[in-house]
């Protein structure tokens, strides 16, 4: 198992105990997750029916809401910010019983609570620009997925950070770079998150032992348009995330 980078700690855990609130009150419908990374996250999925998933960085739980309305046998969530974790409790609790477990955790850490081959789904939806690294994390990943499990993740898109950022950042780094969302409502929150070059994006996952299957430059639906044709337009030039699914090899695949 790989350990934790040093300067790996947990940069996002102040802004989302800020935004956790408002996040779950948004994330159904705010149109950059509701009709531009989710949909396109989603349309790399399997047919979830009966299968055993992990949403790491599972946020409010609309990712895990959707997998078992989608017939997921069982959907363990773990998410750092513990306002986080009450609030998918909240949501899921009580209408998946026996279907859903919640834990807090840094996915810096080894998923040392998680057993081999647990997982025939892993996702990672818009959390992997809180890690300095991702080698240690997709080693975990591809440990507790079965042989020809799937993993789905969404995350900052190389040329679109890269071009947000572009007054300071170079391009070939993986930098820290700080953001000020204003797409929450007030206050204002500044979310610290990294921004890294394609290769960064790439190798880990296949260092991990994975397969890449499909990459997606998504662009927003056409209800984005309609609710917000300002971001629609600029979304139609420059990329803002990036979706992927990979397989992890060693059997029949199954899903
Ligand atoms: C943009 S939200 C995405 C939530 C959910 N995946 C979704 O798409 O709705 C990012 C989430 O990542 C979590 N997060 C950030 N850093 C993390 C870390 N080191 N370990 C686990 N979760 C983390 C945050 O607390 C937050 O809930």
């Amino acid at each position: 198992m790989l350990t934790p980078d040093p300067d790996s700690t947990p940069i996002a855990l102040e802004a989302y105990e800020a935004l956790a609130e408002r996040y779950a009150a948004r994330v159904d419908t705010k149109p950059h997750n509701a009709c531009y990374e989710r949909p396109a996250t989603l349309s790399l999925l399997p047919d979830v029916a009966g299968l055993r998933v992990l949403d790491a960085g599972c946020g409010p739980g609309a990712y895990a809401d959707w997998l078992l309305q989608h017939g997921a046998a069982h959907v363990t969530g773990l998410d750092l910010s513990p306002r986080m974790v009450a609030l998918a409790a909240q949501r899921l609790g009580e209408r998946f019983p026996g279907r859903v477990t919640l834990h807090q955790h840094d996915l810096n850490r080894p998923l040392d609570f998680l057993d081999s081959a647990a997982f025939d789904l892993v996702i990672c939806p818009l959390v992997l620009d809180y890690l300095a690294t991702w080698e240690a994390v997709f080693a975990e990943f591809h440990r507790v997925l079965r042989p020809g499990g799937v993993f789905v993740f969404s995350a900052g898109h190389p040329m679109g950070d890269y071009l947000y950022h572009q007054t300071t950042a170079r391009y070939f780094e993986t930098e820290r770079v700080a953001e000020v969302w204003r797409g929450f409502g007030e206050p204002f929150v500044t979310v610290a998150r990294y921004r890294r070059p394609l290769a960064a994006t790439l190798n880990p996952l296949l260092a991990a032992g994975f397969i890449l299957e499909r990459l997606l430059e998504p662009l927003p639906t056409e209800e984005f348009a309609q609710a917000d044709p300002r971001d629609y337009a600029e979304l139609m030039r420059e990329p803002v995330f990036l979706c992927l699914r990979a397989r992890r090899g060693g059997a029949a695949a199954g899903v």
